[in-house]
């Protein structure tokens, strides 16, 4: 009666505690959207409904290197669902999985950099994360066909921009498309060490800066990740200009060219006699001697004396009992059996014979081709100065779907890049993160629930074992290292002295060890809002406790007496 008392009175303190736990885990709270008005943009997109229709999806069908493939994969302009920013917020969304997908924009009229920075910003929100697939964002060329064909990946761009992951392959293309003008051939330049992308669901913002100067940068969530010039030496693969000189394609290793650095010796063709191949590796040491003590004739292993037959042994039908082997124990005093002598490097040993290498007389060098002028030469000073572009796409295969794109930003402006991306995304992945550890947080509750739960049908079951148990932990804790038990879990040392000393004065308040315990056994370094929770909890428990304790008492002497016995 006593303990179905205590075990509702523990149940109703344990439901009051987890209730709190999950109220101030949910609801982060999320500001409405808000448009920014962007003063200095070519092009801005916040996929509002006056901006989002000139978006176009393309149905373009490719024959492509592995095969064709037609453009099935489907976009949604919708708000995002896992860890979502500002209420009302959309984004263009990449909504099939293993599909390809292309949609493009076309600018009111062709942007034109010459001799002026390029900036083009965009986020990207990987909903399902990135497995493999593409995430990146082109600058299409201006010319007819942008306006009459399909967009698909044969569409010629200039820049093409953001992450690609794969298996192991993981980057932040920057690539720079630009025509020879000698031989009229467009080359991909792509940075040769390109930033590894982010993986995870919130918002990232992407940033690439080309300046009239050639310098550039590629910024991640605002922070530069790469910078450097166009031009400089070996930062792109081809390089932006093509090398001065190249090796003359007519000219052939001479046949008599002789480029053996080393030729076997001729001065030893053959094997000396003295050569044996079939020495072992290695021999009995010819020195040792069997020493004095060593007996030959003791076993190594004898039954063990020990050993009993058991007793549910059948000798007719498991046949007569051998006791086990073991160690013989006079055989650590003193060596037993046959002696040999230990193995020792053979020092005839000399292995296969092999001719040997001799430097050779008559070598020349490595041969190289003649170089001569590169006549596709030309200098390029000014890769800044693209091809007018006529507007933006996304041209991808994915694996993962829920790709999020939005705020993409074209212009000249740094400053008003940055302005978006204090507006937009700053205040967007605060939102996020809060979100992020609030799941954290109600993974970690629901977890403390399930223990929670199991240690009060332990306590319903048998609250004497149940005590018992906790008080065995105790013991265990304060026995091994009570001076770091305390240090470190002084709530929990300090909540079982109480709770027992308590417990045994009073002869009461079985609820209050469990309390107590509860509460202090899965207590983790309060913050400063656990804190305040806290002490609203504790007041809570001591209303319970106070409680239980007056119906306690009534029930306490008999107990008391029935020990007393
Ligand atoms: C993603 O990474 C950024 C910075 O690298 C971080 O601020 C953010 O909290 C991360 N989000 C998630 C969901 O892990
Ligand atoms: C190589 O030889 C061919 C045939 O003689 C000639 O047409 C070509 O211009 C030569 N190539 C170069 C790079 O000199
Ligand atoms: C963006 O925010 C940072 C930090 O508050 C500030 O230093 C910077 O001036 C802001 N940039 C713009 C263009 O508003």
């Amino acid at each position: 009666m006593r303990f179905s008392l205590l075990a509702v009175n523990a149940l109703l303190a344990y439901t009051a505690m987890a209730e709190a736990e999950v109220d101030a885990s949910n609801k982060v709270e999320r500001p409405q959207f808000e448009e920014y008005k962007a003063k200095d943009a070519v092009f801005f997109e916040q996929f509002v409904p006056e901006t989002a229709s000139r978006w176009k999806a393309s149905n373009a069908i490719k024959a492509g290197s592995d095969g064709e493939f037609s453009y099935v994969g489907k976009w949604e302009i919708e708000e995002p669902t896992v860890f979502p920013g500002f209420q009302g917020d959309k984004g263009l969304v990449v909504k099939s999985p293993a599909a390809h997908h292309a949609i493009s924009a076309l600018l009111d009229e062709p942007f034109d950099n010459k001799g002026k920075t390029l900036v083009l910003q965009y986020e990207v929100k990987l909903q399902e994360s990135l497995e493999c697939g593409g995430a990146y964002i082109k600058l299409l060329s201006e010319n007819e066909d942008l306006h009459n064909k399909e967009f698909s990946n044969e569409t010629p761009y200039q820049v093409m921009f953001g992450p690609d992951k794969c298996g192991s392959t993981n980057k932040v293309h920057f690539i720079i498309r630009r025509k020879n003008p000698i031989t009229g051939e467009y080359e991909e330049k792509h940075l040769k060490n390109p930033a590894p992308a982010r993986l995870n669901k919130s918002t990232n913002l992407y940033t690439l800066i080309i300046e009239e100067n050639q310098d550039f940068e590629v910024r991640i969530n605002g922070k530069v990740v790469r910078a450097g010039n166009l031009l400089d030496e070996g930062a792109f693969s081809p390089s932006i200009n093509p090398p001065k000189e190249i090796d003359d394609p007519n000219d052939t290793k001479p046949e008599d060219w002789v480029d053996d650095v080393y030729i076997p010796d001729p001065k030893q063709a053959t094997k000396p006699e003295d050569w044996d191949e079939d020495q072992p590796m290695k021999i009995p040491d010819p020195e040792a001697t069997k020493p004095a003590d060593w007996d030959e004739d003791a076993p190594e292993y004898i039954p063990d004396p020990d050993a009993e037959v058991p007793e549910d042994w059948d000798e007719e039908e498991d046949g007569e009992f051998v006791a086990p082997e073991i160690p013989n124990p006079e055989c650590e005093l003193h060596g037993c059996g046959p002696w040999k002598a230990p193995l020792v490097p053979n020092p005839k040993y000399k292995g296969k014979w092999s001719q040997p290498q001799v430097p050779n007389p008559d070598y020349i060098g490595a041969w190289s081709p003649k170089k001569i002028p590169n006549p596709d030469y030309f200098e390029d000073a000014t890769p800044s100065d693209l091809e007018p572009i006529g507007g933006l796409g996304f041209e991808v295969w994915t694996m993962q779907k829920n790709i999020l794109f939005d705020n993409i930003y074209l212009g000249h402006s740094i400053e008003e890049a940055e302005a978006i991306g204090n507006f937009t995304f700053i205040p967007k992945l605060a939102i996020e993160q809060k979100q992020e550890n609030a799941k954290i947080k109600e993974v970690k509750t629901e977890k403390k629930q399930k223990i929670y739960e199991s240690m009060l049908d332990h306590f319903r079951e048998d609250p004497v074992d149940f005590v018992t148990e906790l008080y065995k932990v105790f013991m265990i804790n304060v026995n091994a290292d009570p001076i770091s038990f305390l240090r470190e879990q002084p709530v929990i040392f300090i909540g079982c002295v109480l709770a027992f000393l308590t417990a045994s004065a009073l002869g009461m308040g079985l609820l209050s060890v469990v309390v107590f315990l509860l509460k202090s056994l899965f207590a983790s370094p309060p913050t400063k809002e656990q804190k305040e929770k806290k002490e609203a909890l504790d007041k809570k428990i001591q209303e319970f406790s106070a409680k239980s304790s007056s119906t306690a008492t009534e029930t306490a002497p008999t107990k008391r007496s029935k020990t007393a016995e």
